[in-house]
């Protein structure tokens, strides 16, 4: 019994005994999508996340790509938010890790991959987030947006205090969001102080969003981007203001809401 309704009074909530299930449920909606694109002959435009989180989704990814088939040819993907600066082949970097987890064991096509990277001094940057926004808007927008959310309530590194119309931009990352990096690091004084980020307008315009959160230390953070304020000091709070966004737990990142 993988699946269980929690509370009317949250929409679209689904609720997994386990991590492992919660995943399995993210990656098959994701293979839908693209199977469904690939009939119609139309690409997917996947919004995808880095952390421990999804992690297992893109492992489960794989192993449909490798048992079952699943093509990613007609996929185009378009990560949330890299380090800055960050060289990309750093293990720290973002496009290591996609690379590492999954579109090294995939067909996706390299041309068809976006991670919000950067090279560039500090002054041209916002005009590379324009080209990036308006990259996302030239293939239609994101189908399909896939979130992890932070111990701050984070959503891409949309730190607390972002205005919920921002768009892609060079950000400043929260404290919280540093200590969490410092196991990748080494130590808190090599994690950079900034990074881009997809902004949460851009998140917003995605046709379908899923926030997967699992785990004890996130069961605080989603009680209260589920259940407390809708404000910009918890930025996946905004996410219950969008009849499209759903929200996949497992039973200890739901530990406080169900009580
Ligand atoms: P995590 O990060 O998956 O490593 O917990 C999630 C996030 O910060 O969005």
């Amino acid at each position: 019994m993988p699946k269980t309704k929690l509370s009317s009074q949250i929409n679209n909530l689904n609720l997994f005994a386990n991590a492992e299930l919660a995943s399995v449920h993210v990656a098959g909606q994701m293979a839908s999508l693209i199977r469904a694109g690939k009939k119609e002959g139309k690409p997917t435009v996947l919004g995808l996340a880095t952390g421990q989180t999804p992690i297992t989704v893109y492992q489960e990814l794989v192993r449909l790509h490798k048992n079952e088939g699943l093509s990613f040819a007609n996929v185009i993907s378009f990560n949330l938010d890299e380090y800055y600066p960050i060289c990309s082949r750093d293990k720290q970097s973002y496009s290591y890790f996609m690379h590492q987890y999954l579109f090294k064991h995939i067909d996706i096509k390299p041309h068809n991959i976006f991670i919000p990277h950067v090279d560039c001094p500090v002054d041209h940057i916002s005009k590379y987030c324009e080209a990036y926004d308006q990259k996302i808007a030239s293939y239609g927008g994101i189908d399909l947006q896939l979130l992890g959310i932070g111990r701050n309530g984070h959503i891409g590194f949309n730190e607390p205090g972002t205005s919920f119309d921002a768009p892609t931009r060079l950000v400043n990352l929260h404290p919280v969001t540093r200590e969490d990096a410092q196991t990748d690091f080494g130590s808190i004084d090599r994690v950079p102080h900034q990074a881009i980020s997809i902004g949460i307008d851009t998140i917003a315009r995605a046709k379908k969003i899923l926030l997967l959160a699992l785990g004890e230390r996130k069961s605080e953070i989603v009680h209260k981007a589920l259940k407390g304020d809708i404000t910009t000091e918890v930025p996946a709070s905004i996410l219950r203001t969008l009849p499209h966004a759903e929200y996949i737990l497992d039973m200890k990142a739901a530990a406080l809401i169900r009580e």
